[in-house]
């Protein structure tokens, strides 16, 4: 096909999008005529009808009654392609027989589980996350779900703060382009398909930033942070078509999300046109009145409408009050019906006016849940999504003719604490593997398995290291599992500490003080702080919550079928005070340079400035070599591209997979701008001796930044470009300079 072709082609699909668009836009009008205010309101109204992933209120709802009635446009937490059915047939005996919505978070796998998203994101592998996001859709669909509140979006850069599991970690770049996959992976190839449920960006917005990293917590930010740090991901996942966006718990600059007209009405349906609908979180605008700013539910219903919320998550609000403001003049009736159009629109684009149950497929759903190839994609994910932090002296891979290993430690048989925090709808009969487990299925029974638990996650009780001692020595290598729990990180699972908890560190020494070679992995949702661990141990993986195949996964790349790849997303700090540290500092004008003088200094007299593990750091059991860098000009125009080259050489034993890493910094800007920025990667794959070259662009759009008037501008002037395995290790760096 030529160019023409091609273009005329895309020329027809656009118009024949908007063809179908305003047919659907001319139909919702039709319904919209035959509704009444009370009708209207009820397709603004979500509740609860299944788990409960909210303080629970207890609500004298007859939820089938009000359904008769059109009380209640969507229910969140149903699952089951039957219940589903059964629940919209009650839907169709409502006057207008309009369709119900069935919202649930598919966050990380619907039955079949997978990684934890921050874990996933460790993989910088778009393609495997938005497999997992495929794999999720076409589980939960099959079930009757409709939309999943996912992906979040919410940059974190502080690990206090639980739902960092639930993220793409600190970066916008990284954070953005996840954003896309994951949004493009549950939506599938068009809404409407019965393998696709509607995306839901999420939480609109700064929730990651809450004050000292506890959840629910206020926010305070300069606008620019919130265009250039926290906004970005939300964008990404709106231009990937994002059908709908939820709201947040926090306050902004003093003003609850789920009433900031500035971040609903001006930026996402304003600014950035928006067509979708905007939920609000769970009771969030009920709790407009806990966070003193709207003085009753009424008022909160007012506010919460008027700045562009839609749905009604829990509150009743609406319900309760909506009617009646409207009467009062209180409430524009403009801004209900158009609430009203955009939730009635996707109903249409799913296909639910002309057959409700489309989604809700027994047959499918027997089929399609925890099956084979979906349980092999899980695994998949999971080995791409760990993170060797260190193998000083080689230990890993081990050897499969290892006649005695030792698995010591309190998560060494933990399979439920494999899922993490939002796996909703595992099946009780679909236990995660444990990591055990995963060693004994990849070594049968021909390695000596011996195990010691050693301790407790969470106490002091130090009588099981005895046994764990006895243990380690009768054995020639050790694999030690420390960590979390998987209800330790999450929502509402903030903590003041974020060292490993208990004796667990405690017992590591202990086991490494044996003098056998001691392997540790570290599991769990955040960063964590093991610095005797990062000290002494030789070989360390941090391996998250990797969901149902975990324990295979684990095994894969222990015994060397699969050489890690990932790299963090996030910092790991070493000091609790340190927090929030991330790589994308600005210069201060007292730098401190490590091995100097901290004498006026900006730095801690007590811990360096460094993080114990960088962003973007995570090794393999190959080495990779960064050579022949090559700019194609050293200056250029603001409508210029600069093409980088490089050569990336395998230059140990295994065939791996490296992340080359693309950084910049704008030298001398006003406002000053990061040390470093994180514009682009690759994820490439080379079998020993094998060599690549690997090309990136640059163009004023990645040389851009809000200025103080949040206008998005390119300051000419020098820049340096830096290409790396982590941020912290640097490896290729050249400059250019973009002329007037
Ligand atoms: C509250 C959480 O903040 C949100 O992310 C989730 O989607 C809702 N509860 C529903 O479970």
């Amino acid at each position: 096909m030529n160019y023409k072709i091609i273009a005329c082609s895309l020329l027809l699909i656009s118009i024949n999008v908007k063809a179908q668009q305003s047919k659907i836009e001319q139909k919702v009008d039709s319904v919209l005529n035959l509704m009444t205010l009370q009708e209207k309101i009820g397709q603004l109204n979500q509740l609860n009808a299944g788990d409960v992933t909210g303080p629970e209120d207890k609500k004298n709802v007859n939820i089938l009654e009000e359904i008769r009635k059109g009380k209640i446009g969507s229910l969140l937490n149903v699952k089951g392609a039957k219940i589903t059915k059964e629940l919209q047939q009650e839907a169709m005996k409502s006057r207008l027989k309009i369709p119900l919505f069935f919202g649930q978070d598919v966050i990380h796998g619907y039955r079949v589980i997978f990684p934890i998203p921050l874990a996933e994101a460790a993989s910088w592998d778009l393609d495997a996350i938005k497999l997992s996001a495929r794999v999720s859709a076409r589980e939960a669909s099959s079930s009757g779900i409709h939309w999943t509140f996912a992906p979040m979006v919410d940059i974190a850069r502080d690990p206090r703060w639980g739902r960092v599991m639930e993220g793409a970690g600190e970066d916008p770049y990284l954070g953005s382009v996840i954003a896309r996959a994951r949004v493009l992976g549950f939506q599938g190839t068009s809404l409407g398909d019965l393998d696709a449920v509607m995306a839901c960006a999420k939480h609109f917005a700064a929730y990651g930033a809450a004050i000292a990293g506890r959840d629910y917590n206020g926010v305070d930010m300069s606008k620019r942070q919130l265009w250039e740090v926290y906004l970005p991901p939300f964008k990404a996942a709106l231009d990937a078509g994002a059908a709908t966006f939820m709201n947040s718990f926090n306050t902004l600059n003093g003003i609850p999300a789920t009433g900031n007209s500035y971040l609903q009405r001006d930026i996402l349906k304003g600014n950035w046109g928006f067509k979708g609908f905007v939920v609000s979180d769970w009771d969030s605008i009920k709790e407009m009145v806990a966070h003193g700013y709207a003085k009753d539910l009424k008022e909160a219903a007012q506010m919460a409408i008027t700045a562009g919320n839609d749905m009604d998550m829990e509150s009743n609000a609406y319900e309760g009050h909506l009617a009646k403001l409207v009467k009062e003049g209180k409430v524009n009736i403009d801004h209900v019906n158009d609430a009203v159009k955009r939730i009635l629109i996707k109903k249409f684009e799913l296909g639910l006016f002309d057959n409700p149950y489309r989604f809700s497929d027994e047959k499918r759903e027997k089929a399609e849940l925890n099956s084979l190839a979906n349980k092999a994609a899980s695994r998949e994910v999971a080995k791409k999504s760990i993170v060797m932090l260190k193998n000083e002296t080689g230990i890993l891979p081990i050897s499969k003719a290892t006649k005695t290993i030792a698995l010591i430690g309190p998560l060494v048989k933990a399979n439920q604490d494999m899922r993490g925090f939002w796996a909703l709808s595992w099946g009780k009969d679909d236990i995660p593997l444990s990591l055990y487990e995963g060693v004994r299925n990849k070594l049968g029974n021909k390695t000596k398995l011996l195990y010691a638990k050693g301790c407790n996650i969470n106490d002091s009780v130090t009588t099981g290291f005895r046994d764990a001692i006895e243990t380690a020595r009768n054995a020639e290598v050790v694999i030690m599992a420390v960590g979390e729990t998987f209800d330790m990180t999450g929502e509402a699972k903030s903590k003041a500490d974020i060292h490993i908890p208990g004796v667990q560190e405690q017992l590591v020494k202990a086991i490494i003080e044996t003098g056998k070679p001691v392997i540790v992995l570290v599991m769990g949702g955040r960063p964590l702080i093991f610095n005797y661990t990062a000290t002494n141990a030789k070989s360390i993986l941090f391996t998250w919550w990797l969901g149902s195949q975990a324990g295979d996964a684990m095994a894969d790349v222990l015994f060397g079928d699969y050489n890690p790849s990932g790299k963090l997303p996030i910092t790991f700090p070493r000091s609790i005070g340190q927090i929030p540290i991330y790589y994308a500092q600005t210069h201060t004008g007292r730098p401190f340079e490590e091995g100097k003088s901290a004498n006026y200094r900006s730095a801690y007299l007590d811990v360096s400035n460094s993080p114990q593990y960088a962003f973007g750091h995570g090794l393999s059991y190959t080495t990779f070599k960064y050579s022949d860098i090559n700019l194609d000009k050293t200056e250029i125009a603001l409508n210029d591209t600069i093409k980088i080259s490089l050569k990336i050489t395998n230059t140990g034993k295994y065939t791996g997979e490296e992340v080359v890493q693309l950084y910049i910094q704008d030298k001398v800007a006003q406002p000053v701008r990061p040390i470093l920025e994180l514009k682009d990667f690759q994820k490439i794959k080379l079998a020993p001796g094998e060599t690549k070259q690997l090309v990136f662009y640059i163009e004023k759009e990645k040389l851009s930044f809000y200025n103080d008037d949040l206008k998005w501008i390119a300051q000419p002037g020098d820049f340096e470009v830096m290409l790396g395995s982590a941020a912290d290790d640097i490896r290729l760096r050249n400059a250019f300079t973009l002329k007037d």
